[in-house]
């Protein structure tokens, strides 16, 4: 018997066998070609229909799969299955990226990461979609879209312009505390593994007696933090453009098994309105003397995709897939991004995004009456043992009911309608917390960070814009805009 392996049939999308792949069909060897060449027309056309809208931001990312286990018992915060018992595993896939930089962009960039992490609990999918800062630049998801133009690509010069992104910073003093951190040591991490995530919102958990608190993700890099300076960012990204995502493919490969251990910070529920200043604030961090880490469990990546495209490219996580004893807070910001995600998949991906094998629940199997749209694949009904789905609710039949158990119980709510920009709490100003982390730092950080902030002020022509935004600084700690302002000057020599 012949065991010589038969080599595989190269066929056309529908399975016909492939007679010539290197020659197209043509009328007499010099002739022109004949549109009866069905290979030659799939392959061309097929390839012209290859990309897809790369995400809006966060468009250049790397990610993996792995799992989550829970190390203590958080039962008395959350009744969330997945975090129900220590030891118990969930498995995640967690996608890392740069927010402003275009897909096929160097990576090591200075720019805020994010990090969405989905686990595919046995009550759904549940996705924490985070960032590598504990805050952010705005606290009105009004403001994104401006925020993100002003970061991104001008549209008459095509390139990113400083002076764009200043000028929005100059106008948007509670940025301040985001610009510090950015524009400090922790502004371009050498790698993804290297870095810590935060949910940087707050989130509601209600345990199993109904108690609710509010509750902020950190997740602590087990590998330690380690950041690049400028310098060797600029070196790096022109030798090694993809270098967080060839690092990350590497380490997993190798058996070097990145892993974060979780901490959560809880308020309990009563405390929100009391504190000192507004605690849904995304421009503002919890201090952990007030609400301290509590340890949670461990996230591990330990397998690569097979797919980078329809593994990660495609994966469509929400920060509004929420599972029992997890909810949203009031945080304005959280609010927006409730509607943006699954709106963006929807345009990205088409409505079907969540049947493709890296959205579609793994833990529990999707069932409701959410019907058609292009690309459908599933087939429902029968193949469940069932006679046959109607497509409609109440029935008679058997289809999915309610369980009139809401995921969380909410919160109170009491106001006039209208849009507010006015302060509730008396500590809710826009430099204090930016103020504070720059009193934490060295002198050597202070000086790069003066020296970072420089080099993109220095070259903005409009002074107008320079000194708008340095008097934010100033705000913050009068010696950070004087240092900042002196080291734009020499600078500009
Ligand atoms: C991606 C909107 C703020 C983290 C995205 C996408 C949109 C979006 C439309 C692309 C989604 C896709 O095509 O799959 C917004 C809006 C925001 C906001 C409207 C503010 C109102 C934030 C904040 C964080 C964050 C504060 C972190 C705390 C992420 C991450 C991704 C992402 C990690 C990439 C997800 C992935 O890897 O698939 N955002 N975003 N975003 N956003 Fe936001």
């Amino acid at each position: 018997m012949d065991l010589t392996p038969r080599p595989r049939v190269l066929t056309t999308e529908s399975g016909a066998p492939v007679a010539d792949n290197q020659h197209s069909a043509s009328a007499g060897p010099a002739g022109p070609l004949l549109i009866q060449d069905q290979q030659l027309l799939e392959k061309l056309a097929r390839f012209n229909r290859e990309r897809i809208p790369e995400r809006v931001v966060h468009a250049r990312g790397a990610g993996a799969y792995g799992y989550f286990e829970v190390t203590a018992d958080v039962t008395g915060h959350t009744r969330a299955a997945f975090l129900s018992e220590p030891g118990k595993r969930t498995e995640v896939v967690a996608r890392f990226s740069a927010v402003t930089s275009s897909l096929g962009s160097a990576d090591a960039t200075r720019d805020i990461r994010g990090v969405a992490a989905r686990f595919y609990t046995e009550e759904g999918n549940y996705d924490m979609v985070g960032n590598n800062t504990p805050i952010f630049f705005i606290r009105d998801p009004m403001k994104f879209p401006d925020l993100i133009h002003s970061q991104k690509r001008d549209p008459y010069t095509g390139t990113v312009e400083p002076e764009n992104v200043f000028d929005f910073l100059a106008h948007t003093p509670e940025a301040t505390h985001q610009v510090t951190w950015l524009y400090g040591d922790r502004g371009i991490p050498a790698d993804y593994r290297h870095m810590d995530i935060y949910s940087s919102h707050a989130f509601q958990w209600e345990n199993a007696e109904g108690v609710r608190s509010w509750v902020k993700y950190h997740f602590k890099s087990d590998q330690g933090i380690a950041n690049l300076h400028s310098e060797q960012a600029r070196r790096v990204a022109g030798e090694q453009p993809d270098s967080h995502q060839q690092d990350l493919l590497k380490a997993i490969e190798a058996g070097d098994f990145p892993s974060w251990t979780l901490y959560v910070q809880v308020m309990p529920e009563s405390d929100a309105d009391g504190y000192r200043f507004n605690p849904f604030d995304l421009t503002k961090v919890w201090p952990h003397a007030d609400y301290p880490l509590i340890e949670v469990g461990r996230m591990v990546l330990d397998r690569n995709p097979e797919d980078v495209f329809t593994e990660i490219e495609q994966v469509a996580c929400n920060p509004a897939n929420f599972v029992p004893g997890i909810g949203p807070s009031p945080d304005k910001m959280l609010q927006g991004r409730l509607f943006a995600y699954a709106d963006a998949h929807r345009y990205r991906l088409g409505v079907n995004n969540m049947q493709l094998g890296v959205n579609r629940p793994r833990g529990t199997t999707a069932d409701n009456y959410g019907r058609d749209g292009f690309m459908r694949a599933d087939t429902p009904g029968p193949h469940r043992g069932r006679a046959r789905d109607r497509n409609y609710e109440p029935n008679s039949f058997g289809g999915p009911v309610q369980t009139d158990r809401p995921l969380v119980g909410g919160g109170e709510v009491a106001g006039r309608v209208g849009s507010h920009a006015t302060p509730s709490h008396r500590e809710d100003d826009d430099y204090r917390q930016a103020g504070d982390l720059y009193r934490l730092m060295s002198q050597d950080e202070r000086a790069r960070l003066a020296t970072n902030l420089a080099a993109p002020l220095a070259a903005i022509d409009r002074t107008d814009i320079v000194e708008r935004f340095i008097a934010h600084l100033r705000a913050a700690d009068e010696e950070y805009g004087e240092r900042v302002e002196q080291a734009v000057a020499a600078t500009r020599g």
